[in-house]
């Protein structure tokens, strides 16, 4: 039988971590759906389209074929028939991302993608509007956030990681920035759905959030 698990919120909350480890765990398959985005920002980005001109945009998503694959269990986004994984998470990717997640055209043709592959799996799903738009009827939908000073933090310290100069002032207002862009964009905004668990993750560390969200799983006894 079909299972969804509805995972949004805001970005660098930690979702994909989590969805995926709590997926591993319950046995459900992890799609994250900000890469299928960012896919189509690889695809704007290397055919130089403008996401302001509509022809461009109705031509270009016509012309993108989205698929989704696993390798080693770890989802692999193919363009095209060419494996992008690699490049998505560039910060040339990112930023056309946002642009191109604001486009009616886009978002229609991702979302019919992502309810075609929910079907009769099980799967834990992560996005923006995952909850609000793509699954309304999830089984269970969960907000995972974080404050924006914890969420830079985070991200401040897996930069620093990476041997990466960076600003936590700048950061955070990134992070600011980008909620703003999320939260108040005009197609599927991000917001908490009405039916939503919301999981506030500021004072917690990763083994815990998943380990709430099986109980949560398990409680829903499905
Ligand atoms: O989660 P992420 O940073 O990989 O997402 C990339 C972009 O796509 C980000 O600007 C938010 C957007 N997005 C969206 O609008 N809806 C989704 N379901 C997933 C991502």
């Amino acid at each position: 039988m079909g299972f969804t698990m509805a995972i949004d919120g805001p970005a660098g909350a930690g979702k994909s971590t989590i969805a995926r480890l709590a997926g591993e765990k319950l046995g459900l398959i992890y799609i994250d759906t900000g890469a299928m985005y960012r896919a189509v920002a690889c695809y704007f980005v290397e055919n130089n389209i403008n996401p302001d001109d509509c022809e461009e945009v109705k031509k270009a998503c016509d012309s993108i074929v989205i698929t989704i694959d696993y390798c080693d269990g770890v989802q692999q986004v193919l363009l095209n028939g060419r494996n992008v994984t690699p490049l998505l998470r560039g910060e040339a990717t990112g930023k056309m991302a946002s642009r191109v997640a604001k486009l009616g055209d886009v978002r229609t043709k991702l979302v019919s993608l992502q309810r075609d592959m929910a079907g009769k799996e099980r799967i834990i799903m992560d996005g923006r509007d995952i909850g609000t738009c793509v699954f309304p009827d999830a089984d269970i939908k969960i907000y995972l956030t974080a404050s924006s000073a914890v969420r830079a933090k985070r991200r401040y310290d897996e930069l620093v990681s990476k041997g990466q100069e960076c600003n936590i002032e700048e950061i955070e207002r990134d992070i600011i920035n980008r909620d703003y862009e999320d939260m108040n964009r005009e197609i599927s905004p991000l917001r908490q759905a009405d039916d939503a668990i919301c999981v506030d993750t500021s004072d917690m560390g990763i083994d815990e959030v998943v380990n709430t969200l099986i109980k949560i799983y398990e409680e829903k006894n499905i």
